[in-house]
């Protein structure tokens, strides 16, 4: 079999990049990304590529490349499902915020209906492929959908779990670790199976491409995932500890970095870990633990979100504690919003939990982050129902120029790794700000000695 017509379900931050590299990496195949939202898909076709929706290095050149090509992005769901031989569902899976399962278990609603338009609109066999994080078994409820739903046709069911990681979405999309396909071990699975692999073998080697059932393939993605934000909670449960007894965090990760069997990546002390996908996932992990009675399973990866939960608030109590435990009425420069640099993405980030404490004690929050909008910022705490939109937009003023944000503070907190903070005139931000001036290095950026050579009063994570 042999793909020449794709379909994606859902143009965020996963369908729109992925989509966007097989289009360009594979011409003779069309790729048609659809998505419920009009304004999102119309930001997609906007004719100035830098205006798509989503910010990620790379990506608006590639956009430029292909769409128009074999690249389209359209508000026509049905037409796209029907035209396709494989359907990609990319949707968002948040956390269930009702009924069971609220506060952990993912919230399926958004597959469930795209398995009922795909079962509904489907004239011909179609594969269709699991792109979002899904907990483990959801192949089999979407299968039992397509298959009691649908007009007769035959549906193959894979799992192909995406691992880019945001701000880093392009790289990662054309030079993966690994591409994982889980698919049924029937004739009929292997085939749709080796049709997927053959999509991805235009640009990736076979030896990278893993092929597995569909269970192991869904739950990797999870375990893939409470693996790297357990490595970040386990830095920062260290984090603390060093700064009680003198250890240096930094230090302490480059000694453990070069045990081979360790590695040196992800073990960045920070302000705590954001995203769409570590928290959600573990929740999720916990969740499905506990649905089979695996108790000790789920305390053990809860611990991860809990350690995670501590070290933003942390931050918050220790900006308040150093700042003589009062920071009513001052004013308190956030460097970043964005859950990590390169990316316009806030979902989770540490930033909004600390603003949020700071406020509650009546602080008076700036903002600087270059890619992030006020409306974003501003959505993104009242979504957490702490107090009125009206409190909040009193509370937080949103600056593009990170000089006049940082004018007349009393501290400086860094949020986000953004590249240009190390190369601001902290001399000048500096002779700016109230005395004595504070700055909070969520996340380990800049130079100790440099900054208290100045005169700060520097305070980074985890020393
Ligand atoms: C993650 C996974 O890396 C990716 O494989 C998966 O597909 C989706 O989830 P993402 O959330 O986009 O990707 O970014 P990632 O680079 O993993 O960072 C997540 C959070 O951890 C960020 O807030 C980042 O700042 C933080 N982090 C990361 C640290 O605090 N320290 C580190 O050493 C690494
Ligand atoms: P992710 O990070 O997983 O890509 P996003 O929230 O960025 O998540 O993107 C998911 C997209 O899926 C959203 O743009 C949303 O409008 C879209 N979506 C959700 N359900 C449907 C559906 N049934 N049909 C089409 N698009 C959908």
């Amino acid at each position: 079999m042999k793909i020449t017509k794709i379909c994606c379900i859902g143009a965020g931050y996963v369908g729109g990049p992925t989509m966007a590299v097989i289009a360009q990496k594979c011409p003779h195949i069309q790729v048609t990304v659809v998505d419920l939202n009009e304004q999102r898909i119309k930001d997609w076709n906007d004719p100035d590529t830098d205006n798509i929706p989503i910010y990620e290095p790379g990506l608006s050149e590639i956009v430029a490349e292909a769409r128009g090509r074999n690249l389209f992005f359209s508000t026509e769901v049905e037409k796209a499902i029907d035209e396709a031989q494989v359907i990609f569902i990319s949707v968002n899976t948040p956390t269930k915020t009702y009924g069971k399962g609220k506060g952990m278990a993912a919230d399926l609603k958004y597959i469930e209906l795209c398995a009922r338009q795909i079962a509904k609109v489907a004239k011909q066999n179609k594969i269709v492929v699991e792109k979002s994080t899904l907990p483990v078994r959801t192949a089999e409820a979407i299968k039992s959908i397509l298959d009691n739903t649908g007009n007769g046709v035959q549906f193959q069911i894979l799992s192909n779990p995406e691992f880019l990681a945001e701000g880093t979405a392009v790289t990662d999309l054309l030079h993966p670790d690994r591409i994982l396909i889980g698919g049924d071990t029937t004739p009929e699975g292997e085939e749709a199976i080796n049709a997927l692999v053959d999509v991805y073998a235009n640009w990736v080697s076979r030896d990278k491409i893993l092929t597995t059932n569909v269970w192991s393939s869904e739950l990797s993605k999870l375990t893939a995932n409470a693996f790297l934000a357990q490595r970040i909670s386990s830095i920062n449960a260290m984090s603390e500890l060093c700064e009680k007894t003198g250890a240096d965090v930094n230090e302490v990760a480059r000694a453990i970095g070069m045990d081979s069997r360790i590695g040196p990546k992800f073990l960045k002390a920070s302000v705590g870990f954001g995203g769409s996908c570590f928290q959600k996932d573990i929740l999720n992990l916990v969740y499905i633990a506990k649905s089979y009675g695996l108790n000790e399973v789920a305390d053990y990866w809860e611990q991860v979100i809990i350690m995670n939960d501590h070290q933003k608030r942390r931050f918050s109590n220790k900006i308040v504690q150093t700042l003589y435990n009062t920071v009513a009425d001052k004013k308190i420069t956030f460097l970043g919003w964005a859950f990590k640099k390169d990316t316009n993405d806030t979902r989770e980030s540490a930033a909004i939990y600390v603003a949020d404490d700071l406020i509650n004690e009546q602080a008076k929050i700036a903002v600087y982050d270059p890619k992030v909008s006020r409306n974003k910022m501003l959505s993104d705490l009242d979504y957490l129902e702490t107090r009125t939109g009206e409190e909040n937009s009193n509370a937080l003023t949103i600056l593009d120029d990170p000089y006049e944000a940082c004018k007349g503070a009393h501290a400086i907190a860094i949020l986000t790794e953004w590249d240009e903070f190390t190369t601001y005139d902290w001399q000048k931000i500096y002779d700016s700000m109230h005395k004595p001036a504070f700055l909070f290095d969520g996340r380990n950026i800049l130079n100790t000695k440099e900054l208290e050579s100045i005169g700060f009063i520097y305070r980074g994570i985890g020393a």
